[in-house]
């Protein structure tokens, strides 16, 4: 609290020195300014430290005592030396700047004819100068002409409905406001992504925007932080941040060495600090590593690396890097590379789920990669799907040292895909035998491991349910185990964009192994003891089960309470997707449908006679039947199936189970 006699004091100060407003007869002078009610901007009448010639009208920081401009309003037509400037409200409620000679040097142009009472130009505590209207309408506001500063609130538009685009402009120098080389702003010619330009250059790029548009970027100690989001409204995306209350003051700025700088003000050393600043890295700016190059954050001193299955072209990474095997087209597959800036020159195909998005790219011969993502996750209703391909070149990628990034998938020639980086190949032989030698130790520990963990729940399930399952047969499982971290690898952490479905007691991912081998993997749900007899059920089961209408395992993984299945993946999903779906229903004419029943059929009968073991499956439905690519169906999930022992004709069950 501020003492009352201080507080007047204060409030004195403000109102007799400076005022926050121009009003109709009250121009600003040279020697004037205006301050917020705040008090924490100030507009006045400066000249640049090295350049006294000249000045500006311009807004800074009133009480931070490093004199830092945030607005400048005639950047590119100072008042000379010798003159007095004037910056006054005209009575059709323009701002206008004049010299002493009365020439304009600068104008709102706000074009409004009729004089309106009551209309003032007021400088904000968050900066902005405004022109209002008596019933409080801004019909101008300096936010809407930023210069190379944004502040907290303030949005950039990136690019609007009606194809307008903000833009920084740095300065030209350090002591020089004049318009600069560099600018920043949206891409106009692909929307979604951030661009730094050098002259008509680029000289940086963002990655395009993947669905996460908020992201907290600061965190000081006194736990202000800055969040940057970027904002929807009605079909226009803004740029703007955020910060919490009680923080210190934050810009984000284009430096005029080209450096977009997130800034804070440190009360302690007097100074701004920098906190984030692109580019960054020394391989990071624009293209650098040429076509199909990356600059790999990963490395200790980042460089630019070649894709695997790609090699320099040339003698340095000048003219990027070359396929070690030309595509053929149709053939070939893609390889995942996680934690990527996405390239440049993308095609935005709109409205496409991931498989869809995968079969755009590798239908079509000249793509060269693609990558999805999902925005659903954001806080704004855009368009949910971003499928994002590349034709041909793949230029400015990158890799993240912080993980963030997305997947891409790249396409590679056939032989490509499995093969490791020639570092590993040609450098280090040994290191790489050496490698070898403990992944396979590693892999034998991790399925040793999942052994043991299986025999546990086995006798336990042996224990519990005698009568369904024999341990003699239940001993020889003859299915791989999987290690826990490479399902993990496959599914990207069990990323939701991975998620085919959910069921009662297990979810279902799609995964991808090394050399682009797609899977599916149900995850059972944790701790739930019904689960743990599913899963054993399942893996006994189907391990001896072998049949074109039934569903392949190829392995399971049990790892302390994880218990997954690795399943064969078939592209076409469930039955019910189709019967139950308005348009695809007519994908089923009636020679499918027959053949769908005929093969449902032959699995029942493979089932109930034709196996070594009888078994029932008791939830057989339209979701539990598969399709693969040529429509032929496949019986899944076999969690609730018994097995009837012998030539057992009938048998009694305790619980109500499945539909
Ligand atoms: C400004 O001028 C002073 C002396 O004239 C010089 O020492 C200083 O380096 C100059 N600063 C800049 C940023 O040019
Ligand atoms: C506006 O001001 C100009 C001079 O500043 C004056 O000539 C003009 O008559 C004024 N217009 C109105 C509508 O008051
Ligand atoms: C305002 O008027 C001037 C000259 O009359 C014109 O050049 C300018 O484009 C107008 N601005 C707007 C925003 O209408
Ligand atoms: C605006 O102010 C002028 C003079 O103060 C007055 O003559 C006029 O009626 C006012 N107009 C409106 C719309 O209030
Ligand atoms: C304020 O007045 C202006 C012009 O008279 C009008 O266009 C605008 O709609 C008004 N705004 C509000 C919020 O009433
Ligand atoms: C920016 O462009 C200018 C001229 O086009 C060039 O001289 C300068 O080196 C470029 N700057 C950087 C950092 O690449
Ligand atoms: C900043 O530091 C000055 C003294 O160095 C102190 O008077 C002021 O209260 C401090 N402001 C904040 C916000 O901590
Ligand atoms: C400033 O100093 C105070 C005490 O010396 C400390 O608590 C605070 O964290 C410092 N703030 C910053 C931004 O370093
Ligand atoms: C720049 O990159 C280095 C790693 O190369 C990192 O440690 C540092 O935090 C980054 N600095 C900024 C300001 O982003
Ligand atoms: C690559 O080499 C050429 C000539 O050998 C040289 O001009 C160029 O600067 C080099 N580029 C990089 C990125 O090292
Ligand atoms: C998106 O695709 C679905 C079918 O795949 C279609 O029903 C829908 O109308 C499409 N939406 C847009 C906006 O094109
Ligand atoms: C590949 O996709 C691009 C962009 O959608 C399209 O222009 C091109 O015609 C396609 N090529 C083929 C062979 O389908």
């Amino acid at each position: 609290m501020i003492p009352l006699p201080v507080f007047i004091l204060l409030s004195l100060v403000c109102f007799c020195e400076s005022d926050d407003r121009l009003t109709l007869g009250k121009p600003l002078s040279t020697g004037d300014k205006l301050v917020s009610s705040g008090g924490v901007f100030a507009l006045g009448f400066f000249s640049p430290k090295n350049s006294t010639a000249n000045s500006y009208i311009g807004i800074w920081y009133n009480k931070i005592p490093e004199r830092t401009y945030v607005w400048v309003a005639n950047r590119d037509s100072p008042i000379t030396s010798g003159s007095a400037g004037k910056l006054a409200l005209t009575n059709n409620s323009d701002l206008v700047l004049s010299d002493s000679k009365g020439s304009t040097l600068w104008t709102t142009m706000n074009n409004i004819t009729s004089r309106i009472n009551g209309t003032a130009a007021i400088l904000l505590d968050s900066g902005n100068l405004v022109v209002r209207l008596l019933n409080g309408t801004y019909i101008w506001q300096s936010f809407n002409y930023p210069t190379d500063t944004i502040l907290p609130d303030m949005p950039l538009a990136l690019s609007t409905n009606d194809h307008l685009y903000g833009r920084l402009f740095a300065w030209s120098g350090p002591d020089d406001p004049t318009t600069g080389d560099y600018s920043m702003g949206g891409d106009s010619s692909l929307d979604l992504q951030v661009i730094i330009w050098n002259g008509t250059r680029p000289y940086w790029r963002r990655s395009a925007w993947d669905g996460a548009l908020v992201s907290a970027l600061y965190q000081s100690s006194t736990g202000s932080i800055l969040s940057q989001t970027i904002v929807n409204r009605g079909g226009s995306f803004y740029l703007t941040f955020t910060v919490s209350d009680g923080s210190p003051s934050m810009r984000i700025m284009l430096h005029y060495t080209g450096m977009f700088k997130f800034l804070a003000w440190n009360n302690n050393s007097s100074s701004w600090e920098v906190f984030i600043q692109q580019p960054n890295l020394s391989c990071d700016s624009y293209a650098y590593c040429g076509p199909f190059g990356y600059c790999d954050g990963t490395e200790t001193v980042p460089k630019c690396n070649c894709f695997s299955g790609f090699e320099p072209d040339g003698v340095n990474f000048s003219q990027g890097c070359r396929r070690k095997e030309e595509l053929v087209c149709g053939g070939g597959g893609f390889s995942t590379l996680s934690g990527m800036k996405t390239p440049d020159k993308f095609v935005y195909v709109r409205n496409r789920s991931f498989d869809e998005c995968a079969e755009e790219c590798s239908r079509n011969c000249s793509c060269s990669a693609y990558a999805y993502a999902n925005q659903k996750n954001g806080s704004i209703t855009v368009e949910q799907s971003r499928c994002l391909i590349w034709l041909d070149e793949l230029v400015d990628t990158g890799k993240f040292r912080d993980g963030s990034g997305e997947n891409l998938y790249l396409r590679l020639a056939g032989s490509s895909v499995d093969k490791e980086s020639s570092v590993l190949k040609v450098v280090l032989p040994v290191m790489a035998s050496l490698l070898i030698l403990a992944c396979i130790f590693l892999v034998w520990i991790c399925k040793s491991r999942g052994k043991r963990r299986i025999k546990e729940i086995q006798n336990r399930h042996t224990q519990q349910h005698t009568k369904n399952s024999k341990s003699d047969e239940l001993d020889n499982v003859e299915l791989p185990s999987i290690c826990f971290e490479d399902i993990v690898t496959a599914t990207d952490n069990f990323s939701v964009y991975n998620m085919l479905g959910k069921g009662g007691f297990a979810n279902v991912y799609k995964g991808m192994f090394g050399g682009g081998k797609e899977v599916a993997i149900k995850r059972l749900s944790k701790g739930s003891g019904q689960g743990a007899d599913e899963f054993i059920n399942e893996v006994v089961l189907i391990a001896k089960l072998q049949h074109r209408n039934l569903v392949r395992l190829l392995g399971y993984c049990a790892h302390e309470d994880e218990k997954l299945l690795v399943y064969e993946y078939l592209p076409n999903k469930s039955l019910d997707a189709f019967l139950f779906d308005a348009t695809k229903k007519y994908v089923l004419d009636w020679s499918t449908r027959f053949r769908v029943i005929k093969g449902i059929a032959r699995g029942l009968l493979y089932l109930h006679q034709d196996s070594r073991l009888t078994i029932i499956h008791r939830d057989l439905k339209a979701s539990n039947v598969l399709l693969d690519a040529e429509m032929n169906p496949k019986i899944s999930d076999f969690g609730m199936a018994r097995i009837f022992l012998g030539n057992e004709q009938q048998t009694n069950t305790i619980r109500v189970v499945g539909t």
